[in-house]
């Protein structure tokens, strides 16, 4: 219901009388006073004069999960939104929902988190209402060797949102960073929950930092808001990043890999550099050549043997 009278109040950009609301609604003016109410103590500002209604003055800068689905334009992705003040790591609670077996397009949005995961054991710094964090849960008809394509795609999905709604030029490097002049201002985990041959569940856990302040920043991040000086609309980014991501897994879906890869290619700084890769095995050092059909890097070792890596931290020599 809160969700319908923001959209009200949002549309008439002026006073809407109760009788008005509550008829469109078909709510009593009482049901319709602590509806009100209860969107006040999330910090919306509404006017209320009498003989005149009600008018919106300000919305609070929170990601509802009314509120994304008030301007949400996805199918799929972000149909059913759990929204949470704080979680320890919207991953668990996002595995576990998959484990009950909620829809595909579930999403998990947490305003900060106490313990936000990042890969190879380190941890997200998530501070409160500044970032974007959140986990997504796919069921994708693919084999578990075939899910790192989903990190790709996710990450070219971030980055034509960023530059769609901030004109800021992100950056990939591979497999899943997010950088912005070189610096990191996003990533992406993904957790599988998978047969020997087949995906149960995918969840893509994706942490962005939007309005995080410089002081905050983990030495070699960056967030949107440092780089163009001026706050970003949360809400407007995650919108366009689910609008993105849905039109390109329905993209993998009906045409496969390829268009994927293009696209992850024309963000992506990692190709054609000199790189040292540390992954849990062993260390690799060579060139990035380029990515095959699953996603996966391809390096020439100085010994002229090209080598597939999966998965690695990557430092990029010059
Ligand atoms: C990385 O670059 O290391 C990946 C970082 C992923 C962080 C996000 S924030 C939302 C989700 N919940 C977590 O605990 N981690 C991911």
């Amino acid at each position: 219901m809160e969700e319908k009278i923001i959209g009200l109040l949002k549309r008439a950009q002026g006073y809407l009388s109760g009788e008005e609301i509550s008829d469109s609604l078909k709510i009593s003016r009482q049901g319709l006073w602590k509806h009100i109410q209860s969107l006040k103590e999330f910090g919306y500002d509404i006017a209320a004069v009498p003989h005149l209604g009600y008018r919106l003055i300000s919305s609070p800068d929170r990601l509802f999960d009314f509120e994304v689905t008030l301007g949400l334009h996805t199918k799929i992705l972000g149909r059913k939104i759990l929204y949470f003040d704080s979680l320890s790591s919207t991953m668990d609670t996002a595995m576990q929902l998959g484990l009950k077996g909620v829809s595909e397009g579930t999403l998990v949005l947490a305003e900060t988190q106490t313990k936000g995961r990042g890969r190879l054991g380190r941890i997200w710094v998530s501070p409160k209402y500044k970032g974007i964090y959140l986990s997504l849960i796919l069921r994708p008809k693919l084999s578990p060797n075939q899910a790192p394509i989903l990190t790709l795609l996710t990450a070219a999905s971030i980055c034509e949102a960023i530059k769609e709604v901030t004109g800021i030029a992100p950056q990939i490097k591979w497999p899943n960073d997010i950088l912005v002049h070189h610096r990191k201002v996003g990533g992406i985990l993904t957790e599988l929950n998978a047969e020997t041959d087949e995906v149960n569940f995918i969840v893509i856990g994706l942490g962005l930092n939007v309005n995080n302040e410089k002081k905050s920043l983990v030495s070699g991040a960056t967030s949107l808001k440092e780089q163009k000086k001026e706050n970003i609309n949360r809400l407007t980014l995650l919108q366009e990043i689910l609008l993105r991501l849905e039109k390109n897994y329905l993209t993998l879906e009906k045409k496969g890999s390829r268009p994927i890869i293009d696209k992850w290619r024309e963000y992506n700084i990692t190709l054609g550099q000199r790189v040292k890769i540390y992954s849990q095995r062993e260390h690799i050092e060579g060139e990035a050549v380029d990515i095959d059909i699953d996603g996966a890097l391809l390096v020439r070792r100085d010994t002229g043997l090209t080598q597939k890596v999966i998965s690695g931290d990557v430092v990029h020599c010059r």
